[in-house]
């Protein structure tokens, strides 16, 4: 091996970085050149790439987003696309292709991996709904984030009694709502994995209302069946069920944006270091994730298309504990 190339796909998340910054210092202690692709797929089809030194990746260690850039290619989803990109990587002597980045990236990754080029994934992306890794890069600070925004809309909702629907990002997958849900003491969440009805939820917190609940603070996933939109839609013409009156707050990208946290620059520089020791290794077509407190490898073709679910034991404890 004597040049690889990393990438990030898909919407970006804190400690993508520090990954890149991972992958590269890694490969170039190896003796490798390593090549940077910007704009994830779309660079590899415009043939936007250059080397990166060490100190090209210096001090970015800290810095949200991704240096790289990222994107969505509709382009690359076809197979034309693909054999463009195949194309520029070989033209550039590129050996083996790095790509950081959640569900949809990995997609790509294993069909680029399907078509005969060497290709290890790095699992990122705030939703932690990628199968191959229990956590993904960036959803520790995307979490924190949701954290701090659900503290500060508890003490306006208790100074006026009212009811909170806060928004969280989550197309799918429920893990980061349900999660902000149980570290701040929500009274409901919503996910895409559960259905709740507007009726039940109005129930729910009138109840909280007669129990005496200062306020109520409901977290909703940006997947569920009654997003934010859609549930105040049912409570503006349904005011008197819920006993408080009712704000909304969708957190959208402040989720994504920002300084990752101490947990995610460690995750994403192991995953990172992972990626190029596992091509080191030989290892091709896998995913490089963080199971059980250890960085390990999974077949891409066991990753894609799977769905990870919640853990019911956890929904269940939210439900209990919102009392
Ligand atoms: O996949 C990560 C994610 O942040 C999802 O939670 C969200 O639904 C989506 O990306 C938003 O995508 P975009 O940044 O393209 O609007």
């Amino acid at each position: 091996m004597r040049r690889i190339a990393v990438l990030t796909s898909g919407g970006d998340a804190p400690g993508m970085n520090a990954a890149i910054r991972a992958v590269v210092r890694t490969g170039i202690a190896r003796g490798w050149d390593v090549y940077g692709v910007r704009h994830g797929y779309a660079g590899l089809i415009g043939d936007d790439m250059a080397s990166l030194s060490a100190r090209d990746v210096g001090g970015i260690l800290q810095r949200g987003g991704t240096l790289l850039g990222s994107a969505r290619s509709a382009e690359f989803e076809t197979v034309p696309g693909r054999e463009k990109a195949i194309r520029n990587l070989n033209a550039a002597a590129i050996e083996a292709l790095v790509v950081i980045g959640g569900n949809g990236s990995q997609t790509g990754a294993h069909c680029l991996s399907q078509m005969g080029f060497p290709v290890v994934g790095v699992a990122s992306t705030i939703d932690n709904d990628l199968a191959g890794s229990d956590i993904t890069i960036g959803v520790d600070t995307a979490l924190n984030i949701a954290l701090e925004a659900i503290d500060r809309l508890k003490t306006t909702a208790s100074s006026h009694q009212r009811a909170f629907l806060v928004e969280v990002m989550g197309r799918r997958c429920g893990y980061l709502a349900l999660m902000a849900a149980i570290a701040g003491g929500a009274e409901a969440v919503l996910l895409p994995e559960v259905s709740v009805q507007p009726e039940v939820l109005a129930k729910e917190l009138h109840e909280a209302y007669l129990r005496g609940k200062p306020h109520a603070l409901v977290v909703v996933a940006e997947g569920a069946k009654y997003n934010a939109e859609r549930m105040a839609e049912y409570f503006r013409t349904h005011k008197d069920e819920c006993g408080f009156d009712l704000r909304v707050t969708t957190l959208g990208h402040v989720q994504r944006g920002g300084i990752p946290g101490a947990f995610d620059r460690i995750l994403a520089t192991r995953l990172g270091n992972g990626a190029t020791e596992a091509l080191a290794r030989g290892q091709r077509g896998v995913l490089v994730g963080f199971i059980r407190g250890e960085v390990v490898t999974t077949p891409l073709a066991d990753v894609v298309g799977k769905q990870k679910p919640l853990d019911p034991a956890l929904v269940e404890m939210a439900g209990v504990l919102a009392r």
